[in-house]
């Protein structure tokens, strides 16, 4: 059985990896290894924050490791917030403080078309590997919803009635940005 750690503080993340990955992988959390410490991430782009993120924990730890960094891109705000998804509404903001400047830069636009894109960086067996997922939909006009986090509440996907954060975390997870790019990551790691 494979373990690898997975490069993230966020507890939401966490629990969706070990849904999406069931018994094919043994994830490890940051606590689970002793590393106890913020992860800088500072690049332009998602690819590159997931890459700064997975390399940071590789070189502290010398394990087999993945990082995920995740945007929500809308195109009416000209692809905003994007990389800058996390703190969309400044230093320090919250899930629900993002949720409402979307929903006020939203308000009132037609063409609500957006999209989760997904990167994730493997280190794995000294090797590093990309993989990327998305899943295009629309941004809602109010939140709706209680489960998931960040942006879930506004954001239904194509051809779906319910938002992320309405819907069982099964039905998330296997239509995701996260759930696609996992699902390549098992793959490959499967053939090995
Ligand atoms: P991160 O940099 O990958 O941690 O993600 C940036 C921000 O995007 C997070 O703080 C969340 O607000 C949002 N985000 C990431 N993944 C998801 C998701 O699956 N659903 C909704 N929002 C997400």
């Amino acid at each position: 059985m494979i373990s690898i750690v997975f490069a993230t503080n966020n507890q939401h993340k966490l629990r969706e990896l070990r849904e999406i990955a069931g018994n094919a992988l043994i994830i490890k959390s940051l606590k689970d290894v002793g590393l106890d410490t913020d992860i800088p991430e500072t690049q332009e782009t998602i690819e590159g924050n997931a890459r700064q993120k997975a390399r940071f924990v590789y070189e502290k730890t010398g394990l087999d490791c993945f990082a995920d960094d995740t945007g929500l891109e809308i195109a009416a705000l000209y692809g905003r917030p994007g990389v800058y998804s996390a703190r969309y509404a400044g230093e320090g903001c919250n899930f629900d403080d993002n949720i409402k400047k979307v929903m006020e830069e939203m308000q009132g636009v037609e063409d609500r078309r957006a999209c989760f894109r997904c990167s994730i960086c493997m280190i794995y067996r000294q090797n590093e590997y990309m993989f990327e997922g998305r899943i295009d939909g629309e941004i809602t006009q109010g939140p709706s919803g209680s489960d998931g986090f960040g942006y879930d509440p506004v954001f239904r996907p194509d051809k779906q009635s319910q938002t992320f954060a309405e819907m069982p975390p099964y039905l998330k997870n296997g239509l995701s940005h996260r759930g696609r790019a996992v699902q390549k990551m098992l793959q490959y790691l499967a053939r090995l």
